[in-house]
C-alpha cells in the first residue's frame, strides 16, 4: 500500500474538496453581504472530475475525503458526487461539512450514497443571534437537521465558532446539545482568514473554564485521529463529547495530515499558504490517471512545514473551511 509522506515525514491521507464556492448563508465572519461574484459553472469541478482526482488521490495513500464548500449541498449532483467518492475502494471514510441548512432533505440519500458523517456549522441556540449572524432565518431547518441525522444514525459534530462583540452568544446552552443529544460540539477559534480577520478570536480556555465551573471535572478523551487538531472532553453527565479546535493557541501543523482542493481545482497544501497546483487544467491535460497520481504526490512534496497565519488572503468559503 502506498503511503505518502511529505517532506517533513508527515503522512498525508486526509484531503478536504471544496465542491462549490456557493452559500445560502452569509454569516458575517465569512461571507460579506454584497452580492459575490461565484465561480461559473463551468469553472467547477465535474463529478467525474471529482471523482477522477479522488481516484488519483486514494493511489497515493488518501483515505479519507471531506465534502465541504461554500455550501456543498448547493450543487444538484451532490448525491451522485457522494456516492462516486465512497464507491473508490481505497477510499474509506467519506464526510460533509455543511451548513445543514438543507440537510434534512437529503440526508437519507446522502447516508445510502454512502455518507458517514455529518459536520454542522452551528454557532448559537438562538434564534435571532442565528439570524444575525448568518443574515438567514434559518435556526430552526438547522436544528431539524441535527435531530434528523441522529434519528437516521448519521453521526454529528456541531462547529461552533465563538464570535467577539457578540451579546451573550451562550457556550453553555451549546455544550448543553452535547449534554443531551448524543453528538459531539466542537469549539473552533476563529482564523484570520477573509472576514474573520476582522474578528477578535475569542480563546477556547475562557469557554473551557465556563464549562469545568458549570459541569466539574472532565476527561480527555484520546482518539485514534492523530492528525485530528480537535481535542476531546467527556463528563459523565454527558451523552455526546465536546472537542476544541484552538489554530490560535496551539500550532498543530507537525501533525498535519491533509491536502486540499479548491472549488475550482486549485490544490492548497495548507490552508494558510496560497493555492499550487491547477488540477483543473490538469485534468484536461493529462487523460491517464497514473498522470495525475503523479503530479499529486510531487506536489505532497512540497508541503509547507507550518502556515503561521500567513500570506493567504482567499476567504474562507473559497478554500472550504
Ligand atoms: N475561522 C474559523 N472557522 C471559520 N469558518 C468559516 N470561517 C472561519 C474562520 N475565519 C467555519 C464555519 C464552518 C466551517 C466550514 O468553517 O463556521 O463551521
Ligand atoms: Fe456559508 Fe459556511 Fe461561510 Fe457561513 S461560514 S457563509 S455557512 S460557507
Amino acid at each position: 500500500m502506498i503511503e505518502t509522506k511529505d517532506g517533513f515525514g508527515r503522512q498525508i491521507d486526509y484531503m478536504r474538496i471544496s465542491v462549490t464556492d456557493r452559500c445560502n448563508l452569509r454569516c458575517v465572519y465569512c461571507m460579506p453581504q454584497e452580492e459575490q461574484q461565484f465561480l461559473p459553472q463551468e469553472m467547477l469541478l465535474t463529478a467525474t472530475q471529482w471523482e477522477t482526482v479522488c481516484r488519483a488521490a486514494a493511489q497515493v495513500g488518501i483515505r479519507k475525503v471531506r465534502i465541504t464548500g461554500g455550501e456543498p449541498l448547493m450543487r444538484q449532483d451532490i448525491v451522485e458526487l457522494v456516492e462516486r467518492i465512497a464507491n473508490i475502494p481505497k477510499i474509506e471514510r467519506v464526510v460533509m461539512t455543511t451548513n445543514g441548512v438543507c440537510l434534512a432533505q437529503k440526508a437519507k440519500a446522502l447516508q445510502k450514497a454512502g455518507l458517514q458523517g455529518v459536520n454542522i456549522s452551528l454557532d448559537t441556540c438562538d434564534r435571532a443571534q442565528y439570524q444575525a449572524l448568518t443574515n438567514r432565518d434559518a435556526f430552526f431547518d438547522v436544528k431539524k437537521s441535527i435531530l434528523h441525522c441522529l434519528d437516521i444514525g448519521l453521526p454529528v459534530k456541531i462547529n461552533c465558532v465563538p464570535v467577539s462583540g457578540l451579546e451573550k452568544q451562550d457556550f453553555l446552552q451549546m455544550a448543553e446539545l452535547a449534554r443531551t443529544l448524543p453528538l459531539v460540539v466542537r469549539f473552533i477559534e476563529m482564523m484570520p482568514i477573509g472576514a474573520g480577520a476582522k474578528y477578535q478570536p475569542i480563546p477556547n480556555e475562557n469557554i473551557q473554564q465556563q464549562l469545568i465551573q458549570r459541569y466539574g471535572a472532565w476527561e480527555q478523551v484520546h482518539t485514534k485521529d492523530s492528525g485530528s487538531p480537535a481535542v476531546y472532553w467527556q463528563n459523565k453527565r454527558f451523552w455526546g463529547k465536546i472537542g476544541w479546535i484552538s489554530p490560535r493557541s496551539h500550532s498543530f501543523c507537525h501533525l498535519c495530515n491533509r491536502i486540499r482542493i479548491t472549488a475550482e481545482g486549485h490544490l492548497k497544501l495548507c490552508l494558510h499558504h496560497p493555492a499550487n497546483g491547477d488540477l483543473k487544467t490538469i485534468l484536461t491535460q493529462y487523460t491517464d490517471i497514473a498522470q495525475i497520481q503523479q503530479y499529486l504526490m510531487e506536489q505532497i512534496q512540497q508541503k509547507p512545514k507550518d502556515g503561521h497565519m500567513t500570506d493567504e488572503s482567499r476567504p474562507m468559503w473559497k478554500i472550504g473551511g
